[in-house]
């Protein structure tokens, strides 16, 4: 995972994902010319506005109307606004109690239309939502919030998608589907880091996830020692749950030079191996070699089949990305090699003890309903599109995050993520991404589910 990707992930005010509240207020106009002109001023030239004006002269970057909005409680509302853009398609910033801002745009137009903004959390109280220049010109005759729509209830999928799943696969799903929409799963990437979070908050990550990279041949014949199946069945051990991923080095044609070392062979940067080449057919070279890397990986995932640990299995991570060698012929060679790694591992090495993890969230890209159990986003604004993809019958989960979310937000959102799990140094231990004050808040959060309390999930279902 990049640090550029996740830097994405530093604005949590980003949660926008999810639709909801309770609805016991109907839709609220309010007139731009009743509002709190900056800059601004009232016309009446453009015919077909309602009230007795609307706002214009956004020509300055600081012209803004202030709306200032009483809510009952702390809810989502979605927001409309009827807006001329005469000159043509313009931009404006919508600017949330003088903090979060968003852009919204307006399609040119030579009457007034409604245009929706999106979704805004009010306090309770008091707010002001403003309407800032951005690409000025346009007019303003009103805005509309109504109270979001409760969140429809889930249809989640009753049984994983493994026929052949065993109990212990079984029992884990039916446990995450127990509390799934209720609470989320703290969870943190590699063992050590999770007891590094013991330490500083004095609670432990329900699901602690591992990667599976030093296993691959290509790094085992230099030299490598894989400890994550260890670390998998310690914290399996102690009543947690495991996740486990694969930064699968690439079978072959590793670049190992100074710029690209051996051991950053799963980047696409770092490596000529073709997945698509390698797929093409069954008899070539390459693809004996993708088979021999799974099979070496299909002997690990047994050790923990044979300790009776669950797994939620999430290899080909980020494929949409393109950064890893996996993704980086699009998405039909990685929903080939998706596929070939499913039947591989469940039909030929009758792997039953996997859930299985989809993690690029483009229609695109997925592999099918077949094929995975529960979906995933390694970056929080792009939930909803992962909502639609599933069509509410895949659970859905935040696997690689930089900041631990917020409980408050989540809930207000009603954004239902089964777990998270946040990265591992440089994120987890870093203030710019999660404050020890924070960690401490949501590791203590009645809404977040820790070790302690998940003791006997097993039997809780
Ligand atoms: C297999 O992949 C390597 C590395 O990309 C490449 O050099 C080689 O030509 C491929 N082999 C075959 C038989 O296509």
């Amino acid at each position: 995972m990049t640090r550029a990707l996740k830097s994405i992930l530093l604005g949590i005010a980003a949660l926008a994902v999810g639709t909801h509240a309770v609805p016991c207020q109907g839709p609220r106009t309010y007139q731009a010319e009743d509002a709190v002109l900056t800059g601004t001023h009232i016309d009446t030239a453009q015919p077909g506005y309602t009230g007795s004006g609307y706002v214009t002269g956004f020509d300055q970057s600081s012209d803004k109307i202030t709306f200032k909005i009483n809510s009952p409680s702390t809810r989502l509302y979605d927001l409309s606004i009827r807006v001329a853009a005469i000159y043509g398609e313009k931009r404006t910033t919508v600017v949330l109690n003088g903090a979060s801002s968003s852009e919204v745009y307006f399609p040119a137009s030579d009457s007034f239309i409604t245009v929706s903004g999106g979704q805004v959390l009010l306090n309770e109280g008091a707010n002001t939502l403003d309407i800032v220049s951005n690409w000025g010109w346009y007019l303003i005759d009103s805005i509309t919030l109504t109270p979001s729509a409760p969140r429809a209830a889930h249809n989640i999928n009753p049984n994983p998608v493994n026929p052949a799943a065993n109990a212990d696969a079984k029992a884990l799903y039916n446990y995450l589907k127990s509390i799934y929409g209720k609470k989320i799963l703290s969870g943190q990437q590699e063992l050590s880091w999770a007891n590094w979070i013991s330490q500083q908050t004095g609670k432990t990550p329900a699901l602690v996830s591992v990667d599976l990279m030093d296993y691959s041949p290509s790094r085992v014949e230099r030299g490598t020692v894989g400890t994550a199946v260890e670390e998998a069945i310690q914290h399996h051990e102690r009543g947690g749950i495991v996740s486990v991923l694969w930064h699968w080095n690439a079978p072959t044609g590793l670049y190992d030079t100074e710029e690209n070392r051996w051991w950053s062979g799963f980047y696409t940067r770092a490596t000529d191996f073709d997945v698509e080449q390698a797929l093409s057919s069954t008899t070539n070279a390459n693809y004996t070699l993708i088979i021999r890397d799974i099979d070496a990986i299909a002997v690990q995932l047994k050790r923990l089949q044979d300790a009776g640990v669950p797994v939620l299995f999430r290899p080909l991570h980020e494929a949409e990305g393109g950064w890893f060698w996996w993704g980086a012929k699009g998405p039909e060679p990685c929903k080939k090699l998706w596929n070939l790694l499913y039947d591989r591992l469940t039909n030929y090495h009758q792997l039953n003890n996997l859930l299985w993890v989809w993690n690029s969230i483009l229609p695109e890209w997925y592999p099918g309903d077949d094929t995975v159990d529960i979906l995933s986003a390694d970056v929080y604004a792009q939930g909803n599109g992962l909502v639609e993809l599933g069509q509410d019958k895949k659970m859905i989960a935040a696997t690689e995050v930089g900041a631990a979310p917020l409980p408050d937000l989540l809930q207000a959102y009603q954004v239902h993520w089964l777990w998270f799990a946040v990265w591992s140094d440089g994120f987890i231990n870093n203030a710019e991404w999660n404050s020890l004050e924070t960690l401490q808040t949501i590791y203590n959060h009645d809404y977040v589910l820790t070790l302690d309390e998940i003791q006997g999930w097993r039997n809780s279902a």
